[in-house]
């Protein structure tokens, strides 16, 4: 079997023309452009480069956005107060606080002190909490891109084997939760798997969707999945590393062999990457659309 790639940044570019056609017409009709403000604490270059790539894609969107870099030893205190800032703004809908933060900021702290009405990352246990029971909120952005991808290639969830590798709380918790939701996105039977999962490979051998996210290179190979699985692999894996900083972007997935197998499989780069910037812009339209409905109510 020759796998379809199911290419996210195809995917995302067909969802971003969109998502500006939303935000052209939110500005025409009710005279909001909708503002995202990112807050990057340090100078972690990874963290950097996904903020960059965030506000880059809100600008090309036509979505106002404004980055905020501060030094690493900036105090938690001082971060609570600046995020109390942005919860006042009028002109920001959206915030966004770029994880991990420094050791001595205490993530949970700052992410509950994020109005809910403006956490376009999904993590605030209001939106969690509602993510959880079916409610409309903001969907994590990765999970949710995820789900976009499956249904935008054509992918029946209801009654799949789900197995998915990975139970962070940005990831594998929220998808296994999205996958079991009563909708057409969801009624999957889902199984999580981690590191203390006795036999991985009897799992993820049964999976009609396999879902990995663990952050270990090319883990899961050809012998771990059956004829014509749909794989979606989550993982970013900088691998060879060089002085000069040249490093090559590997999946969790061993993508050559698996694509032998599989029905189909997501690339990386070009995947699930794309998808969830695109996610995050999307949930800032919803927050602007949100702020003016309450404005005419
Ligand atoms: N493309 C994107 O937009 C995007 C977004 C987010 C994350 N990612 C990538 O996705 C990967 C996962 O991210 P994350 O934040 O969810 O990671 P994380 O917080 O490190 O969690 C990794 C999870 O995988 C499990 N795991 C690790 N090795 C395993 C193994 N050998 N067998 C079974 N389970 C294993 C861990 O189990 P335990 O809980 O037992 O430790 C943990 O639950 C990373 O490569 C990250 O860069 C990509």
């Amino acid at each position: 079997m020759s796998a379809t790639v199911i290419r996210g940044s195809e995917i995302a570019q067909t969802i971003r023309a969109e998502i500006a056609e939303e935000v052209k017409k939110l500005q025409q009709e009710q005279q909001i452009t909708p503002g995202l403000v990112t807050i990057l604490v340090g100078e972690d270059p990874a963290s950097q480069s996904y903020v960059a790539a965030k506000n880059k894609t809100a600008g090309q969107l036509g979505i106002h956005s404004k980055q905020l870099t501060l030094p690493a030893e900036t105090s938690e205190a001082d971060l609570l107060e600046i995020v109390a800032r942005y919860n006042q703004d009028e002109t920001i809908h959206g915030i966004l606080v770029q994880l991990p933060l420094p050791r001595h900021i205490d993530e949970g702290k700052v992410l509950f002190a994020i109005d809910p009405a403006k956490d376009v990352d999904g993590f605030h246990p209001v939106n969690v909490g509602k993510m959880v029971l079916g409610e409309q909120c903001f969907l994590p952005c990765t999970p949710h891109g995820i789900l976009e991808l499956l249904s935008r290639s054509g992918v029946e969830t209801s009654g799949a084997e789900v197995v998915i590798i990975g139970r962070s709380n940005i990831v594998g918790k929220p998808v296994a939760n999205l996958m079991l939701q009563k909708r057409d996105s969801g009624n999957a039977t889902v199984t999580l798997c981690h590191t203390r999962t006795r036999d991985l490979q009897f799992h993820t051998r049964r999976a009609d969707i396999l879902i990995v996210a663990a952050g270990v290179a090319q883990m899961i190979g050809a012998e771990d999945v059956k004829e014509g699985v749909v794989v979606i692999d989550v993982g970013v894996n900088r691998v060879g590393e060089t002085a000069s900083g040249k490093a090559k972007l590997v999946g969790d997935v061993d993508f050559e062999a698996v694509a032998a197998k599989a029905a189909a499989i997501t690339p990386v780069p070009g995947g699930v990457g794309p998808m969830t910037i695109t996610m995050l812009m999307k949930n800032t339209l919803q927050a602007a659309r949100q702020a003016g409905e309450l404005q005419t109510s």
